[in-house]
């Protein structure tokens, strides 16, 4: 039957969404697959099922898309979406709600603070101790985020965060290496792929590093001790399983340099598929092309 790739949207991650879904549509469309292009900017999701939709594929990134209400609407509709289902896409759009989850089941994710001022956020600095990360708690691709050493830092860094989302989150920074992990499967067969080690300029992999131009290097095989490599497969198909995802997700680790112990990040559950995002390039070292990806994670649509 007919397949839509859902992508654009609202969120702030619009223009990543709209090149990971064009770049699933080509793949499904190459492998024979009646793939067509369906922005929820534009058209009702009501749509689907009139227009005698099967199935979607959901290369939205971020909220209205990401987080559980688009999942949502297709469990209404009684059309099957890829990725994890609602409570779990809900969970962990929401960094904040993920990291008490995972602290709860023992998991390590760098202590954190909830802010609501810029005055909070300066109290922030000192609890965690300098230098801290601050962030929306519910945004992507590191929009709005800001790395904070100084206390006259912290009223800027709580502004732009603020201007995606009132809830804000104060996060310990851990230096070292910086690491990113999918997972494809559900349930028992959930699988973790290569682990994939990122080196941005000066360490600063943002939005710029992340989608346009060729300074960052991404290494895949990781390069990292086989033992480190297991070890974060591990924690990251724990992260997986705790929230209960399936099809697939990738979770961001930061590796701590003093003593090699990883720390999840966040868990993303609509994974980046443009030219340079970094679950197709973990899949194609498992060898696992990018067409075959998309064809798998679409086999995998559930409701
Ligand atoms: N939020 C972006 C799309 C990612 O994690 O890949
Ligand atoms: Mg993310």
């Amino acid at each position: 039957g007919k397949v839509a790739v859902l992508m654009g949207g609202s969120s702030a991650e619009r223009e990543v969404s709209l090149m990971s879904g064009g770049g699933v549509l080509q793949a499904l469309r190459a492998r024979g697959v009646d793939a067509h292009a369906f922005d929820p900017a534009q058209g009702d999701l009501g749509a689907l099922r009139r227009d005698g939709y099967a199935r979607c594929f959901i290369a939205l990134h971020g909220r209205h898309g990401e987080d559980g209400t688009v999942q949502g609407a297709l469990e209404l509709l009684g059309i099957p979406y890829t990725g994890p289902g609602v409570m779990a896409s809900s969970i962990a759009m929401d960094k904040t709600m993920t990291k008490r989850i995972w602290r709860a089941q023992g998991l390590p994710t760098p202590d954190w603070r909830l802010v609501s001022d810029a005055a909070e956020t300066a109290q922030a600095l000192q609890a965690l101790g300098a230098p801290m990360i601050v962030k929306p708690a519910r945004e992507g691709s590191t929009i709005g985020l800001s790395k904070v050493s100084a206390p006259g830092q912290c009223a800027p860094a709580y502004q732009l965060a603020a201007r995606y989302d009132p809830e804000v989150l104060c996060e310990q920074f851990i230096a070292g290496d910086e690491t990113t992990c999918p997972v494809l499967g559900a349930g028992a067969s959930a699988q973790a792929l290569p682990v994939v080690r990122i080196v941005a300029p000066e360490g600063n992999y943002d939005y710029q590093n992340k989608y346009f131009g060729d300074a960052t290097q991404y290494h895949c095989p990781s390069g990292l001790p086989g033992q480190e490599e297991q070890e974060i497969q591990r924690l990251v198909l724990q992260a997986f399983r705790a929230l209960d995802c399936r099809g697939w997700a990738r979770a961001d680790i930061m590796l701590r340099a003093s003593d090699r112990q990883p720390f999840l990040l966040e868990i993303n559950t609509a994974p980046g598929m443009t030219s340079h995002s970094l679950l197709p390039l973990s899949a194609r070292a498992a060898g696992i092309s990018y067409e075959d990806l998309c064809l798998g994670v679409l086999a995998a649509a559930a409701l």
